[in-house]
């Protein structure tokens, strides 16, 4: 440990890392977990808890940076984050959303924009939102040999077109798109495929007409894997939540209560005690006093 309590070093594993072999694999084998981490600690607390991959969601635009959405997340912050949680994992897969206008401008913009991504951050996968219209630039990276996951139904960087934050294929019609949307995706090259806020009965169609596996958030049990949000699912944040969240934790109210109570401490002097304060010899600290 260092003096901040910043561990030297990883730790190291017995267990093998998990690739994107290792996610096609567990489709129909296992279900897939996986939680989003911005920073080193929380990259630290995921991947020791055994999750598969860790996903640096642009999300953290809002839930770290308090952002009213994920669009004005650039391509630099993403990297940043980016790096951190790498130096943090050691078994799970890291996958990197691509943000906002960093690959829509077609194969050659996301080729430019993920080959950066890889190279400054460690990350080894990304994730891009949209259904055929990015089929060009999956297809390219995959080429590329950069592995992609896919993202359909609600697509937050889609937002202001999709009418807000709203549930996706609520229709017959609707869900045939995102049914196409998801066969289109697999044959371009996804090795996995999100799908976020739909209903249950669209992404089971869609994840059983796939050979790839279903990351799910919003879209019901039958997905080939779940989703969250790592604050949402801590309570890092107090406030509404898509009724989707299932909260593991509290740990907003918690840090409030053990910061006030540090507070309460410093102020009544009871913090730092002895056991907190580093000693030195009797002698000289007579010495020191002129005794
Ligand atoms: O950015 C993000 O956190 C996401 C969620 C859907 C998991 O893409």
């Amino acid at each position: 440990m260092s003096v901040y309590g910043i561990p030297q070093a990883k730790q190291e594993t017995q267990e093998p890392a998990v690739t994107t072999a290792t996610i096609r694999a567990a489709k129909g084998q296992r279900k897939i977990a996986m939680v989003t981490a911005y920073d080193y600690a929380s990259a630290l607390m995921v991947d020791a808890a055994g999750v598969d991959i860790v996903l640096v969601g642009d999300s953290f635009g809002m839930v770290m940076l308090g952002r009213p959405d994920t669009i004005s997340v650039t391509l630099e912050e993403v990297i940043h984050h980016a790096r951190a949680v790498v130096a943090g994992v050691r078994r799970a897969l890291v996958v990197s959303d691509m943000p906002f206008m960093t690959y829509e401008g077609g194969p050659a913009q996301a080729m430019e924009n993920a080959a950066r991504l890889l190279r400054a951050s460690g990350v080894r996968a990304v994730k891009i939102e949209g259904g055929n219209i990015v089929a060009p630039q999956v297809k390219a990276l995959v080429e590329a040999g950069i592995p992609v996951m896919g993202h359909i139904g609600l697509t937050p960087q889609r937002a202001a077109v999709l009418g807000g934050f709203k549930v996706q294929g609520k229709t017959a019609a609707a869900d045939r798109i995102l049914e196409e949307d998801a066969l289109t995706l697999q044959e371009a090259g996804c090795f996995s495929l999100l799908l976020e806020a739909m209903p249950p009965a669209v992404a089971e169609i869609v994840s059983a007409s796939l050979r790839i596996p279903t990351i799910g958030i919003g879209a019901g049990a039958s997905c080939d894997g779940q989703v969250l949000v790592l604050h949402d699912m801590l309570g890092l944040l107090e406030g509404h939540l898509p009724r989707f969240v299932k909260q593991y934790a509290h740990l907003a109210a918690e840090g409030r209560e053990a910061v006030a109570r540090y507070v309460r401490e410093v102020r009544e002097g009871t913090f730092p005690a002895a056991e907190h304060c580093y000693s030195m010899p009797e002698e000289e600290e007579r010495i020191l006093r002129g005794k």
